[in-house]
């Protein structure tokens, strides 16, 4: 047998399995996996090398049109599909889900038509589109809403907060019943509005406007309670519900216990909220902007409860929600160089770092082994929106979309070194062991040598299939 492309001499490993073997990939998939294969029109030696599935980023923001009133304030995104998806591939991502943002009064199939104009031509890497709905009128949810869930856009997001996207508690029953209907999985952002509001109006009162209290007025309760009231509203509606970006234990605690009632609650965190703290808003000369993202960072004894969900398999999925905003005038600090906090875009890059972060602090600190890693970062954001078993694993059949390591190798994270188009990053400084060497994307090489080897418009964008978290109506039976 012959094959396009031979990884050979690797340590293979997916989500279940961690193996020597060799990869033969054919027309852009994985065609054989053998102790050993040769007859490659071209070989890549990757001994001493993992052999990963590519990661998927379900949980970033690209060329995201900015709505007034959204926190970001008219801030606009540095990174496209261009350099976003380049930046994902050399931290070893091969996939990335961005977010289609319907505004108010737009309709939701127009804004999904303005994406893929957005999106083609330009990605390196496939590519999906998770559908954000800040108004869901009768027009959405009786028409557009099912026909798109239809054609392939089986995943939502809604907000509780921001005062251009919030949903009220029965619009948000409205989505989920759509959801419900045409099982589709929801994502919620669950902080409390009107919490924040009113906090926010007697910091500005008492003067304080510095990044700091970006943090102070949207402290964990907020989180917490709007998690809680996500969950009984997903409870309400029968529908299974992924929590974004879960900065904290108490958060957390209302996953595990909604789970320990039966429903169905999948919960996603990122590399900020296991290594920054609040106390990096305070760096000197608005630095703290950089790390201003909601919810905010918080302490180390959040971290820690964040890595406990990681080991005891509370934690499903990292994402990095990468929100590319430039440390200027046209990003962070678009409202001036001292901007109070409410008008400084929300949102940090970390689409290259996302990998590196956890592979160093999960498997080489040794809270998680490699299965798991794989798990985390790949398989299970596949299974969950719908792009399994196409992609996020090793298997025959599978598309060849596959990150080879160096895990020994030391990197310290510093902005010249990453491939996005924000001029900061907030892990600076930091030193990783671990290192995506190699990345292959449907059979072609594109990212090795630390250079980019394909060309932009390469990546395609991919329908997505049910959610597995349907799987045996798993959402439960919705309360009427
Ligand atoms: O601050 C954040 N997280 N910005 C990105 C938008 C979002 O809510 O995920
Ligand atoms: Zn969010
Ligand atoms: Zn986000």
């Amino acid at each position: 047998m012959t094959f396009d492309l031979v990884i050979s001499g690797g340590t293979v490993a997916t989500a279940a399995d961690v193996v020597r073997a060799d990869v033969g990939i054919t027309d852009g998939r994985i065609v054989a996996i053998a102790e050993r294969l040769s007859g490659g029109a071209r070989s890549i030696d990757a001994s001493g090398r993992l052999v990963l599935p590519g990661g998927i980023d379900a949980h970033c923001h690209l060329d995201q049109p900015q709505a007034p009133g959204l926190a970001a304030n008219g801030a606009v995104m540095a990174d496209g599909f261009r350099t976003g998806s380049i930046s994902a591939a050399f931290g070893g991502t091969t996939t990335i889900v961005p977010f289609c943002v319907q505004h108010r009064g737009q309709s939701v199939t127009a804004a999904v038509e303005d994406y893929h104009r957005r999106a083609t031509g330009e990605a390196v890497i496939d590519y999906a589109f998770h559908l954000i709905i800040s108004d869901p009128t009768p027009a959405v949810l009786g028409q557009e809403l099912p026909a798109l869930i239809r054609r392939g856009h089986t995943s939502l997001k809604v907000y509780m907060t921001y005062d251009a996207m919030v949903l009220s508690d029965r619009q948000i029953l409205d989505v989920f019943a759509v959801a419900r209907e045409e099982r589709a999985i929801v994502m919620i952002h669950a902080e409390n509005h009107e919490i924040i509001a009113w906090l926010a109006d007697r910091l500005e009162a008492q003067g304080r406007t510095e990044p700091r209290a970006h943090a102070t007025s949207r402290p964990l309760p907020v989180e917490r309670e709007a998690t809680h009231r996500a969950v009984t509203l997903a409870e309400i509606a029968g529908v299974p519900l992924v929590v974004v970006h879960i900065s904290g234990g108490d958060p957390l605690d209302e996953v595990r216990r909604a789970r320990s009632r039966g429903l169905t609650v999948i919960a996603e965190t990122c590399p900020q909220y296991l290594l920054l703290t609040e106390g990096d808003l305070d760096a000197p000369d608005m630095e703290g902007a950089k790390v201003m993202c909601s919810p905010p960072p918080r302490d180390t004894a959040a971290q820690s409860a964040l890595w406990r969900g990681i080991e005891d398999g509370t934690v499903d999925i990292v994402n990095s929600d990468h929100a590319p905003y430039r440390f200027d005038r046209d990003g962070k600090l678009r409202a001036g160089a001292r901007a109070p906090f409410r008008k400084v875009a929300n949102g940090i890059p970390g689409l290259e770092t996302r990998l590196p972060l956890l592979f160093s602090e999960g498997v080489v600190k040794g809270r998680i082994d490699l299965q798991r890693f794989v798990a985390l970062s790949s398989t299970n954001n596949a299974r969950l929106y719908g792009l399994h078993p196409r992609k996020g694993t090793i298997a025959i059949g599978a598309d060849a979309d596959i990150a080879i390591w160096d895990p020994e190798k030391r990197v310290t994270i510093r902005n010249d070194i990453l491939h996005h188009n924000v001029d900061y990053t907030p892990f600076e400084g930091m030193e990783v062991q671990g290192w995506p060497e190699i990345v292959v994307s449907r059979g072609d090489v594109v990212v090795a040598d630390g250079a980019l080897q394909a060309a932009a418009g390469r990546g395609r964008f991919m329908t997505q299939a049910v959610s597995s978290a349907w799987a045996g109506e798993r959402g439960g039976k919705p309360w009427i």
